[in-house]
């Protein structure tokens, strides 16, 4: 199982997947971010596939096909999404399908979306949460690997309220990830068994 990450932001979930020992081969950005410096550390290679725009001229195929042709470069099999920032178009999900997990900071399907902390404190829940699951092309959609509550605290912030469920991803992401390399693994062992009988 070769293992490629795509992140954007500070990388702390990137980190808790690189101190896991998981088989990552690559880790690709779309922006400057801490992510680079966490992989270079590491030494996992890293691919930096900068969007040439944010606004609504941004061809989102074009680089979705540009990340596709990276994940391939690198012989992976499995993506792991780690804070990744920008939402990839059919392509990926065409080539990769049932390969790509996300992490999200929220009790999916409850509050989806890139505010989903934010829009947990507004809602005035008393637990939210994370989930870990797979990846499909509607967003923070697919079926669900992982989820633990994290309870919100009187006084919360965004921050506070982020920084308790991102502890609880970095314990839950690389355990999920590590399930899967070990069914795949299974899964192969089985294959070359019955290729010998
Ligand atoms: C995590 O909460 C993840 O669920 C969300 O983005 C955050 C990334 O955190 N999609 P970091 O940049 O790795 O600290």
């Amino acid at each position: 199982m070769r293992i490629g990450i795509l992140a954007s932001g500070t990388g702390t979930i990137l980190q808790a997947l690189l101190d896991a020992d998981l088989p990552v081969v690559t880790v690709i950005v779309d922006r400057p971010c801490a992510a680079v410096e966490r992989a270079e550390r590491a030494g996992v290679p890293v691919e930096t596939i900068a969007r040439d725009s944010f606004g609504a001229d941004f061809d989102r195929l074009a680089y979705t096909h540009r990340v596709v042709d990276a994940l391939e470069r690198h012989e992976v099999d499995l993506v792991a999404m780690a804070g990744f920032g920008t939402i990839l178009d059919k392509p990926v999900h065409d080539r990769f399908a049932n390969r790509i997990v996300n992490t999200h900071p929220a009790l999916l399907p409850s509050f989806k979306g890139w505010h989903a902390v934010d829009d947990a404190l507004a809602a005035g829940v008393k637990v939210t949460g994370s989930t870990v699951h797979y990846a499909t092309l509607e967003v923070d959609d697919g079926p669900i690997l992982a989820q633990e509550a994290v309870p919100v605290l009187p006084g919360d912030t965004a921050e506070t309220l982020h920084e308790r469920i991102k502890a609880v991803e970095r314990r839950l992401y690389p355990e999920v990830l590590w399930q899967l390399v070990r069914e795949s693994d299974a899964n192969d062992a089985n294959d070359d068994k019955a290729g010998k009988a």
